[in-house]
């Protein structure tokens, strides 16, 4: 068992491989948090905590006349709220007898084979072979408010999640104003945040800043997961680099808005606390009523942030991402959103299909504008009938000749939203947002529809059940375009629109859950204007998310670098797109575009009726060598060479687990005259094997002669020489070019 119970210091130890986290029941019935670092197996670490009298410290009535006391010192599991913790809270409550209070005992605790799961919302999973849970119960004496603190522990992965069950068990209803899943008190050591921030078509950008005195918050108020700030946020060490120091991972499994808050205290230890965003949350707890919290899943590791990232990549393959497409291989497509934008004809997609087939791509996603009046954003959304003037003869036929081709099918759909100008809305304008008397705010012209409410969501789920029974679908890339305002549910009474923004989200899942279950055998792509909800919540049901409307792949380079951070490459949508890029206007060789592409995915998403017989000759080769190392890329671990913009390249590299074989990855992102030679170190290999290199990109730069020609440069060399010495490239001309190396164990 990794969870402990000793009972005579009343402390759960809980022993991950590399990790200890304890927490204690002080004499009190308090509940402390002691320890959460590098394994310390078999002590009591409640000597870390030492109690003093601080002035202006309030002191607990059970501790008196004791002044040593106090919950605004005291490192906590989870805090009050309103009875003397002036740090960060991990919720907010009103009474029944208005007052806003809250103060957990310890009741009880219970260890259980297998992990916690949820009554509606996603989360990862494991079974008694991969998880324990903890349930610590606590209880207010006075309100009778209980939450149950979850901890699901994955010993082998090094993985402990965090949620919060409340339970209202008093005679009168219980608001909550806020309801965060976890808090974390981390009482010594300096530290950095890094957090992933963003905008459309530039989503996760890397930002590590110095923990200071002021409370930092990295939130979304939009209720998605956003662009502007990811739902996953790290404490590293101020030395910690990629392959040293300290490092605290904290990954919200949630889909709308979200804050995860840190403050550094007037005695230099932290609280990081994260969950719901509290911005128009107000839920009524009835008697006897639950809310669960969504979870976070948390990592430590004193091995630097690759250590941590392959920890998040391994989780998230194996107990968060599920169904036919977790580990199955996933097909090569080419989606024609780019390529047509709205501007399409079934003639044009089947010309784009042929093609497609002939270069060996493997499904056609019709994108947007195949429904309803759809032909520019103004209009069709919701009516999820094919528009018969684009797609002649209809969607069956259309899915039929494009398999006659011997391409699979996929579509776009965004279920959550609708434009004025629909028979949708004409039917139903009380399914969208508004609040009374305003006119809501458009956005993409289009309204947000009220998820919060089953009519809607059984609507949705019938319209797509039909489409899938009448065609042979295989895809779907799931939308959504827009931050989320306005919300006011016709249906809800007043005192309860506090719930909106979270029911709203639960009808997202609540639909995804009945898609894939339903259909298992469809393909989930997640989108929301690109990475608006790359988040772990929807990786619960969609294996993959289209990560940036931006597919220039230089500026790609720094977003699929910041989302390697918490997520594997096989969630990471990424097309090969045309030159110039739309979104930039930058010309890159098509060979660049695929090695980054690579790093994902991998598809296409342009119109191959304007690409030379060499270029679609190449598009062959692109998927022979994708198709080649796709275990390694989807599979391996992920390591990278570089720290995003500090040089005038950017390297990264998979190696398989078993260190048998590693791609090395490269792209010169501005190319010098007279250059320094680059030498990349690589990682993770055996330092004794010999390995056998294949240049994958022979051919594909302009490389300037010298003395030996490039092509016959040394091919085999042992891990050490690769990882201490490193490996070295030839001076290449022209703008943008990549390597792709293999290397492959040959003793
Ligand atoms: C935003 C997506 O991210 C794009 O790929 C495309 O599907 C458009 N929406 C279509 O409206």
């Amino acid at each position: 068992m990794s969870i402990q119970y000793q009972k005579e210091s009343r402390t759960i130890t809980i022993d991950t491989l590399h990790t200890t986290y304890q927490l204690r029941v002080d004499p009190h019935g308090f509940l402390q948090h002691l320890y959460y670092g590098k394994k310390i197996q078999g002590q009591d670490m409640s000597y870390l905590y030492q109690d003093y009298d601080r002035a202006c410290a309030g002191n607990p009535d059970e501790a008196y006349p004791s002044r040593r006391i106090s919950f605004n010192t005291m490192p906590q599991e989870y805090t009050g709220y309103g009875v003397g913790d002036f740090r960060i809270s991990s919720l907010a409550v009103q009474n029944a007898d208005g007052s806003y209070g809250a103060d957990f005992r310890y009741v009880s605790h219970s260890i259980a084979r297998g992990k916690y799961s949820f009554q509606s919302l996603p989360a990862s999973y494991g079974d008694e072979s991969e998880a324990e849970t903890l349930s610590v119960f606590l209880e207010d004496p006075v309100t009778k408010l209980s939450a149950e603190l979850l901890f699901g522990v994955f010993e082998k992965k090094d993985i402990i999640t965090r949620a919060v069950r409340f339970r209202n068990g008093a005679k009168s209803n219980i608001i909550l104003n806020k309801a965060l899943s976890m808090s974390l008190d981390i009482p010594y050591g300096r530290w950095d945040l890094i957090h992933f921030h963003g905008k459309h078509t530039l989503e996760r950008q890397v930002e590590r800043e110095r923990l200071t005195h002021l409370v930092k918050t990295v939130q979304s108020t939009r209720n998605t997961s956003s662009h502007q700030e990811n739902p996953f946020v790290v404490l590293c060490g101020r030395r910690a680099d990629e392959d040293h120091g300290d490092c605290y991972g904290f990954m919200l499994v949630y889909s709308g808005g979200f804050r995860a808050d840190v403050e550094l205290d007037q005695f230099e230890s932290v609280r990081i606390a994260m969950g719901i965003h509290d911005d128009q949350f107000a839920w009524t707890l009835q008697p006897g009523e639950e809310f669960e919290t969504p979870e976070v899943i948390m990592t430590f590791t004193d091995r630097g942030l690759t250590s941590m990232s392959h920890c998040y990549h391994r989780f998230i393959r194996h107990h968060v991402c599920r169904g036919k497409y977790q580990f199955a291989r996933r097909p090569v497509l080419i989606n024609n959103w780019e390529a047509t934008y709205f501007g399409f004809t079934s003639e044009k997609l089947l010309e784009i299909a042929d093609e497609a087939a002939k270069m060996g791509i493997e499904m056609l996603v019709l994108d947007d504008g195949w429904f309803g009046k759809r032909d520019s954003d103004d209009s069709g959304l919701g009516d999820w009938f094919a528009n018969e003037n684009k797609i002649k003869g209809g969607l069956k036929s259309l899915v039929e000749q494009v398999n006659a081709k011997g391409l699979r099918f996929g579509i776009w759909m965004e279920p959550e939203m609708v434009n004025e100008d629909s028979d949708l809305y004409r039917h139903h304008p009380d399914w969208a947002f508004a609040m009374p008397g305003r006119v809501p705010t458009r956005s993409r012209n289009q309204l947000v529809l009220d998820m919060s409410r089953r009519e809607v969501v059984d609507y949705l789920y019938e319209r797509i059940e039909k489409l899938f029974n009448e065609c042979n679908i295989e895809y779907l890339k799931w939308d959504m375009n827009r931050s989320i305002s306005d919300a006011y549910s016709a249906v809800l009474p007043a005192g309860r629109q506090g719930e909106v923004l979270h029911r709203y989200v639960l009808g997202i899942y609540d639909l995804m859950n009945r898609v894939t279950t339903n259909f298992p055998n469809v393909l989930l792509e997640g989108c929301a204007g690109g990475g608006s909800r790359f988040d772990a919540g929807i990786m619960c049901y969609s294996p993959q998310i289209w990560c940036s409307d931006d597919t220039d792949p230089i500026k790609r380079l720094s977003i699929q670098y910041g989302s390697s951070f918490g997520y594997p490459v096989s969630t990471v949508g990424a097309h090969v797109s045309a030159s110039p890029n739309h979104q930039t206007g930058r010309k890159t060789p098509f060979h660049t575009r695929a090695v980054v592409a690579m790093s994902g995915t991998f598809g296409y998403e342009l119109d191959p009726s304007k690409l030379t017989d060499e270029e679609k000759e190449e598009v062959r080769e692109q998927i022979g060598i994708f198709r080649k190392h796709y275990d390694l890329i989807q599979g391996g671990l992920y390591y990278r060479l570089t720290n995003i913009g500090e040089e005038a390249y950017e390297a990264w590299q998979f190696t398989a687990e078993d260190r048998s074989e590693t791609l090395l990855n490269l792209v010169i992102t501005d190319i010098q005259p007279n250059a320094a030679l680059i030498n990349i170190r690589l990682k993770g290999l055996d330092p004794d094997a010999v390995y056998e290199l294949t240049d994958e990109s022979a051919g594909h730069q302009c490389v300037i002669p010298s003395e030996i020609p490039y092509r016959e440069w040394r091919k085999t060399f042992s891990g050490a020489m690769l990882m201490n010495a490193g490996y070295t490239f030839p001076l290449v001309t022209g703008d943008y070019p990549a390597f792709q190396l293999y290397f492959r164990r040959i003793s």
